[in-house]
């Protein structure tokens, strides 16, 4: 047959992820009864904290090689309330991010229907931004270290690293959204008054790179300036590039305007598709709610739309994305966005929406 078949490979990890990637997984289950054109081959990943207190490690020393031949990855969260984060983090994550290149981090945001904003008379259409965070290098690099530790004169250095190839492919990308989007707009967030070496070299690079896309208009913010940008005129944003700690700081700041950590997804890509590219839910493990049953799938969800667009499934991303809006909009929502019903709840309503959409 036609059918054309995906290797996904799931890795739950912490808290609540499991609870979300569980749900996520039923609802791309229905999506596949849904329309017989595509098959999900899930291979299920025990990694993570359990296999952190068992294994003294977050997963397999071979682990990636287990990862590579899969089309992508579905990925819940990391971190226990027991293990330092920065062990988890470095231990599973990262690692994937980094030894697959997924250089671009891909994080749309949008006030859906049904979801209160935390902005005064602000929603639906008011934000509609994807922020591109630069994923492999930059403050988040790893270089640097420790010495004389514990002692009076210890010293840390934790040292960010700008590279003209890593600059500029990730502004090609950033350019390449931007133009492929309605607005045709980017704005490129540095903090070049202040850091005057790598932040000067992105505005440089951007410059250069912009030649190569006439028909995209592009601006230039400080990162101080952005949150009050985001915040008061966020229809002023379209299409954001900003480095790795940059933008993770500004992509927790866009969740959290658009009603929740619980609802915003991100996607780790690499665009050159040597590599599986992993596909998660913004939010962490959450200890304070796991297990309680009322954890929000929908970010998890809108990240398995992001999965499906990768994977070139786009008939079933947008029913699936219209689903989400249905169920949204008919106010079947966790508490973390007003709601009272349960992950179970959302999940069944999600799964109706698809079977009931055309
Ligand atoms: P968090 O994102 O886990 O939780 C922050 C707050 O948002 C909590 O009150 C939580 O209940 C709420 N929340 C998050 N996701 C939600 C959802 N889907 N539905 C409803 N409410 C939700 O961040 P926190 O508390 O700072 O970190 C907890 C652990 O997660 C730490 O170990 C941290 O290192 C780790 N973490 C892991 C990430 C990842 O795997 N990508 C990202 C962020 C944090
Ligand atoms: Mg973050």
């Amino acid at each position: 047959s036609g059918q054309r078949t995906h290797k996904i490979a799931a890795i739950p990890a912490d808290g609540i992820g499991p609870e979300v990637i569980g749900a996520g997984l039923e609802v791309l289950e229905a999506l596949q009864r849904r329309s017989d054109d595509f098959r999900l081959e899930v291979k299920q990943f025990d990694w993570g904290s359990d296999y952190f207190r068992k294994h003294g490690r977050m997963m397999p020393e071979d682990g990636l090689d287990q990862l590579r031949d899969h089309d992508a990855i579905y990925f819940g969260a990391v971190g226990a309330p027991d293990i330092p984060d920065h062990v988890t983090l470095w231990g599973l994550r990262l690692p994937i991010c980094q030894g697959f290149d997924q250089y671009a981090n891909v994080r749309p945001t949008r006030i859906l229907p049904g979801i209160p904003t935390p902005l005064r008379d602000r929603g639906v259409g008011d934000l509609d931004w994807v922020i591109v965070r630069e994923n492999s290098e930059g403050e988040y690099s790893g270089h640097g270290g420790r010495a004389h530790r514990g002692l009076p004169e210890e010293v840390a250095t934790e040292v960010a690293i700008f590279t003209r190839v890593g600059v500029t492919r990730i502004m090609r990308f950033a350019f390449q959204i931007a133009q492929s989007r309605l607005r045709k707009q980017l704005t490129v967030v540095t903090k070049s008054n202040a850091q005057r070496h790598g932040m000067v070299m992105w505005d440089e690079i951007a410059a250069e790179v912009s030649r190569e896309f006439p028909d995209v208009r592009w601006d230039k913010a400080l990162v101080d300036a952005m949150t009050v940008r985001m915040t008061l005129h966020p229809e002023t944003l379209d299409t954001v590039v900003a480095t790795n700690l940059h933008a993770d700081i500004l992509s927790d700041l866009a969740g959290a305007l658009a009603g929740s950590l619980g609802v915003a997804p991100t996607a780790n890509i690499d665009p050159e598709r040597r590599f599986p590219s992993m596909f998660e839910p913004i939010h962490g493990s959450a200890f304070d709610i796991t297990g309680k049953g009322i954890a929000n799938p929908v970010a998890a969800f809108w990240t398995a739309c992001q999965m499906l667009d990768h994977l070139g499934e786009t008939d079933a991303s947008i029913r699936l994305m219209k689903a989400i809006e249905t169920v949204c909009s008919a106010g079947i929502s966790t508490p973390d966005v007003g709601g009272t019903a349960t992950t179970r709840e959302v999940t069944d309503a999600v799964i109706n929406a698809i079977f009931g959409s055309n």
